[in-house]
């Protein structure tokens, strides 16, 4: 009786086969991994501003202070952008010509807030609240990195739902003493009290932190 798959259409067959499983994996593993990468995160990009602004220069360079621009972090759950009366303390003497700072006189002039793009942002679906944390013992690094060292301002931290719970499950350890919130440099060491001695320093806990309703309400 004469075969109708000969052995090579059967090796054939086996190779199509072994290609499509091969490519149904990367399908899948594509589709699973690609919403949590850095792109898709918007993490570790520069983000496209209207003024080149650098916190590198004016915090590490000049020591201007992370509340001196964002006014309302430790009072309110938004941290506050800066008004452009802000810039203009310092830049309605030096570099008044420049080039770079058009936007910021003409912001000035027409009486017309610099529209900031966004580099961090939660879906509206989660609940944030900045203020909570400062007063916690939280620093500014825990969550966007040391950005008292980027030239121009990106996300350095996805900031996932994993991400906040890895700390509401345990904050103890990431916890700093007061005078460190604003250091972005700032490395738990020998003479930083214990996660214990910060948790009651503090008054962390009585609550479940890893409750769904104190992120989503
Ligand atoms: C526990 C994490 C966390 C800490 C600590 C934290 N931030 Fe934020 N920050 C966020 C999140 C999340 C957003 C985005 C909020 C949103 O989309 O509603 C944000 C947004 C911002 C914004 C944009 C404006 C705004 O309020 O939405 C600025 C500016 C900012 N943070 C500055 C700071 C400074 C300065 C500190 C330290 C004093 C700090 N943050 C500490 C998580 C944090
Ligand atoms: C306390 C004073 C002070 C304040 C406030 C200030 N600047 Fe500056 N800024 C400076 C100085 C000084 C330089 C020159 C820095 C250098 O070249 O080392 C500068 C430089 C700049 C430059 C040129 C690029 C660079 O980074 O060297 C830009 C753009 C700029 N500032 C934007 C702003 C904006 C926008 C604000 C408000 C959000 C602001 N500045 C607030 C002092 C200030
Ligand atoms: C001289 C004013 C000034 C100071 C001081 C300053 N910032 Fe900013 N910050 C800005 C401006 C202007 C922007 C918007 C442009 C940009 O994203 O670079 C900004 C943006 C940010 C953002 C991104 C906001 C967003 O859209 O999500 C974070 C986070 C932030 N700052 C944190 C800090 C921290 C932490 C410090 C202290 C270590 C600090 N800033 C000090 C002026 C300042
Ligand atoms: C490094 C630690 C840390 C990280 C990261 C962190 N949190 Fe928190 N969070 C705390 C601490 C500490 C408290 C205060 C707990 C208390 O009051 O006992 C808190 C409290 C809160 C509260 C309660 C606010 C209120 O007024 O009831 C909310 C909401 C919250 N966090 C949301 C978030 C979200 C969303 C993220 C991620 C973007 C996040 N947290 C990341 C440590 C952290
Ligand atoms: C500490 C804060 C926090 C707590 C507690 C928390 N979430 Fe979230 N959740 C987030 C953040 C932040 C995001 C947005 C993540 C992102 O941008 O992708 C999120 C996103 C989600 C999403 C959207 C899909 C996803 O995974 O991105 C669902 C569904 C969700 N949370 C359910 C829950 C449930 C159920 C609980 C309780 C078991 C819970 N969350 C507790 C912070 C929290």
């Amino acid at each position: 009786m004469a075969a109708i798959f000969t052995p090579a259409a059967n090796g054939a067959m086996r190779g199509a086969l072994l290609a499509l499983g091969l490519l149904i994996a990367a399908l899948v593993g594509f589709w699973w991994l690609w919403p949590s990468s850095l792109y898709m995160r918007k993490t570790g990009f520069v983000i496209e501003q209207p003024v080149p602004f650098s916190h590198q220069h004016h915090v590490a360079g000049l020591g201007i202070d992370c509340r001196f621009c964002h006014a309302t972090v430790e009072t309110s759950a938004d941290a506050g952008m800066p008004p452009t009366y802000t810039c203009m303390t310092c830049h309605s003497q030096i570099w008044t010509n420049a080039k770079l700072l058009e936007p910021v006189r003409l912001s000035l002039a027409e009486n017309r807030p610099i529209v900031w793009s966004r580099v961090t942002n939660l879906p509206d679906y989660v609940y944030f609240n900045h203020s909570i944390h400062i007063a916690k013992g939280v620093g500014c690094a825990s969550c966007h990195g040391a950005v008292d060292q980027m030239p121009l301002t990106y996300k350095a931290v996805k900031l996932t739902m994993q991400f906040c719970l890895n700390c509401h499950r345990n904050p103890g350890p990431q916890l700093r003493p007061k005078s460190e919130i604003f250091n972005t440099s700032w490395r738990r060491d020998a003479s930083t009290p214990s996660p214990q001695q910060l948790i009651a320093f503090y008054h962390v806990g009585g609550r479940n932190l890893t409750d769904c309703s104190i992120c989503h309400r």
